[in-house]
Protein backbone atom coordinates (compact mmCIF):
# COMPACT_ATOMS: atom_id res chain seq x y z
CA UNK A 1 0.00 0.00 0.00
CA UNK A 2 1.28 3.65 -1.01
CA UNK A 3 2.08 5.87 1.91
CA UNK A 4 1.21 8.86 0.06
CA UNK A 5 2.43 11.19 2.45
CA UNK A 6 5.84 10.11 2.21
CA UNK A 7 7.59 12.93 0.13
CA UNK A 8 10.31 10.64 -1.32
CA UNK A 9 7.37 9.21 -4.11
CA UNK A 10 7.00 13.31 -5.01
CA UNK A 11 7.91 13.91 -8.41
CA UNK A 12 10.68 16.51 -8.68
CA UNK A 13 9.72 19.93 -9.74
CA UNK A 14 12.00 21.24 -12.72
CA UNK A 15 12.71 24.58 -12.24
CA UNK A 16 11.19 26.98 -15.21
CA UNK A 17 13.23 28.32 -18.05
CA UNK A 18 13.83 31.48 -17.71
CA UNK A 19 12.61 33.47 -21.34
CA UNK A 20 11.83 36.67 -22.83
CA UNK A 21 9.36 36.80 -26.02
CA UNK A 22 8.81 39.79 -28.32
CA UNK A 23 5.32 41.14 -28.51
CA UNK A 24 4.09 43.46 -31.83
CA UNK A 25 2.22 45.27 -28.82
CA UNK A 26 5.72 46.54 -28.36
CA UNK A 27 5.81 48.16 -31.76
CA UNK A 28 6.59 51.93 -31.74
CA UNK A 29 6.09 52.81 -35.33
CA UNK A 30 9.37 54.28 -35.95
CA UNK A 31 11.04 51.21 -38.28
CA UNK A 32 14.85 51.44 -37.12
CA UNK A 33 13.81 52.06 -33.24
CA UNK A 34 11.63 48.21 -33.98
CA UNK A 35 14.78 46.89 -35.46
CA UNK A 36 16.80 47.67 -32.34
CA UNK A 37 14.43 46.92 -29.90
CA UNK A 38 13.39 43.61 -31.23
CA UNK A 39 17.82 42.84 -31.06
CA UNK A 40 17.48 44.16 -27.10
CA UNK A 41 14.52 41.33 -27.15
CA UNK A 42 16.36 38.82 -28.78
CA UNK A 43 19.53 39.43 -26.27
CA UNK A 44 17.62 39.29 -23.82
CA UNK A 45 15.83 36.27 -24.19
CA UNK A 46 19.02 34.20 -25.31
CA UNK A 47 21.02 35.52 -22.09
CA UNK A 48 17.91 34.31 -19.19
CA UNK A 49 17.99 30.78 -21.56
CA UNK A 50 21.69 30.39 -21.04
CA UNK A 51 23.10 28.80 -17.53
CA UNK A 52 24.27 31.38 -14.90
CA UNK A 53 28.09 29.88 -15.28
CA UNK A 54 28.15 31.05 -18.85
CA UNK A 55 26.14 34.47 -18.90
CA UNK A 56 28.74 36.82 -18.72
CA UNK A 57 30.12 37.16 -22.37
CA UNK A 58 26.48 37.74 -23.59
CA UNK A 59 25.60 40.45 -20.85
CA UNK A 60 29.02 41.85 -21.70
CA UNK A 61 27.57 42.34 -25.26
CA UNK A 62 24.09 42.58 -23.83
CA UNK A 63 25.51 45.56 -22.51
CA UNK A 64 27.30 47.27 -25.27
CA UNK A 65 24.06 46.78 -27.22
CA UNK A 66 21.66 48.76 -25.06
CA UNK A 67 24.52 51.75 -24.55
CA UNK A 68 24.32 51.84 -28.39
CA UNK A 69 20.31 51.76 -28.59
CA UNK A 70 20.02 54.09 -25.20
CA UNK A 71 22.74 56.42 -27.52
CA UNK A 72 20.67 56.34 -30.68
CA UNK A 73 17.05 57.61 -29.29
CA UNK A 74 19.42 60.21 -26.86
CA UNK A 75 20.97 61.31 -30.06
CA UNK A 76 17.32 61.85 -31.61
CA UNK A 77 15.98 63.47 -29.34
CA UNK A 78 18.64 65.75 -29.17
CA UNK A 79 18.28 66.53 -33.14
CA UNK A 80 14.69 66.99 -32.72
CA UNK A 81 13.90 69.68 -29.62
CA UNK A 82 14.59 67.87 -26.74
CA UNK A 83 16.95 69.38 -23.79
CA UNK A 84 20.21 67.43 -22.97
CA UNK A 85 18.45 66.78 -19.88
CA UNK A 86 15.52 65.46 -19.82
CA UNK A 87 13.17 62.53 -18.03
CA UNK A 88 13.88 59.97 -20.77
CA UNK A 89 17.78 60.41 -21.30
CA UNK A 90 17.40 60.35 -17.26
CA UNK A 91 15.38 56.94 -17.06
CA UNK A 92 18.14 55.20 -19.74
CA UNK A 93 21.08 57.04 -17.42
CA UNK A 94 19.87 55.65 -14.63
CA UNK A 95 19.22 51.74 -16.16
CA UNK A 96 22.78 51.54 -17.84
CA UNK A 97 24.07 52.58 -14.29
CA UNK A 98 21.89 49.65 -12.59
CA UNK A 99 22.97 46.95 -15.28
CA UNK A 100 27.24 48.24 -15.38
CA UNK A 101 26.75 47.70 -11.35
CA UNK A 102 25.69 44.36 -12.10
CA UNK A 103 28.88 43.19 -13.92
CA UNK A 104 31.27 43.63 -10.37
CA UNK A 105 28.57 41.87 -8.00
CA UNK A 106 28.17 38.89 -10.15
CA UNK A 107 31.89 38.83 -10.37
CA UNK A 108 31.93 38.63 -6.75
CA UNK A 109 30.44 35.60 -6.90
CA UNK A 110 26.59 36.88 -6.88
CA UNK A 111 25.90 34.87 -9.76
CA UNK A 112 22.12 34.83 -9.81
CA UNK A 113 22.42 38.84 -10.27
CA UNK A 114 22.21 38.67 -13.79
CA UNK A 115 18.89 36.46 -14.07
CA UNK A 116 17.19 38.57 -11.50
CA UNK A 117 18.48 41.85 -13.86
CA UNK A 118 17.31 40.27 -16.61
CA UNK A 119 13.51 39.75 -15.00
CA UNK A 120 13.69 43.23 -13.83
CA UNK A 121 14.92 44.28 -17.39
CA UNK A 122 11.77 42.20 -19.02
CA UNK A 123 9.22 44.34 -16.83
CA UNK A 124 10.77 47.34 -17.05
CA UNK A 125 11.05 47.27 -21.29
CA UNK A 126 7.53 46.67 -22.24
CA UNK A 127 6.18 49.73 -20.02
CA UNK A 128 9.43 52.23 -21.48
CA UNK A 129 8.64 51.07 -25.17
CA UNK A 130 5.10 51.54 -25.05
CA UNK A 131 5.70 54.83 -22.84
CA UNK A 132 8.25 57.18 -23.62
CA UNK A 133 9.76 55.55 -26.66
CA UNK A 134 6.58 54.90 -28.35
CA UNK A 135 6.43 58.64 -27.01
CA UNK A 136 9.52 59.86 -28.73
CA UNK A 137 8.93 57.94 -32.11
CA UNK A 138 5.42 60.44 -32.23
CA UNK A 139 7.35 62.81 -31.79
CA UNK A 140 9.86 62.31 -34.34
CA UNK A 141 6.67 61.66 -36.57
CA UNK A 142 5.23 65.09 -36.18
CA UNK A 143 8.45 67.14 -36.68
CA UNK A 144 9.56 65.17 -39.36
CA UNK A 145 12.45 63.55 -38.92
CA UNK A 146 13.84 60.33 -40.57
CA UNK A 147 15.35 57.91 -38.29
CA UNK A 148 17.15 55.94 -40.93
CA UNK A 149 19.00 58.68 -42.65
CA UNK A 150 18.90 60.47 -39.00
CA UNK A 151 17.66 64.00 -40.82
CA UNK A 152 14.71 66.42 -40.55
CA UNK A 153 12.39 67.49 -43.53
CA UNK A 154 12.56 70.74 -42.76
CA UNK A 155 15.02 71.88 -39.85
CA UNK A 156 12.75 75.40 -39.12
CA UNK A 157 10.39 72.83 -37.94
CA UNK A 158 11.81 72.53 -34.50
CA UNK A 159 13.29 75.63 -34.41
CA UNK A 160 10.64 76.78 -31.50
CA UNK A 161 10.42 73.27 -29.58
CA UNK A 162 12.60 72.57 -26.83
CA UNK A 163 11.45 69.26 -25.35
CA UNK A 164 12.50 68.66 -21.37
CA UNK A 165 9.63 66.20 -20.73
CA UNK A 166 9.13 62.98 -22.45
CA UNK A 167 7.12 64.01 -25.05
CA UNK A 168 5.21 60.90 -24.26
CA UNK A 169 2.15 60.78 -22.48
CA UNK A 170 3.02 58.46 -19.44
CA UNK A 171 5.50 61.33 -18.59
CA UNK A 172 5.08 65.41 -19.70
FE1 LIG B 1 14.32 52.05 -26.80
FE1 LIG C 1 14.16 54.84 -24.58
Amino acid sequence: MNNLSTPMSEPAIATPALAYRWSDALLTGDARMDDTHHEFAQQLDTLLATPPADQMPLYQAFVAHTVAHFAQEDRWMLATGFTASNCHTDQHNMILETMQAVVQHYQKGETDIINRMGEALAEWFGQHAIGMDAGLAQHLKSVGFDSATETLADPAAIRNVSVSGCGSISCS
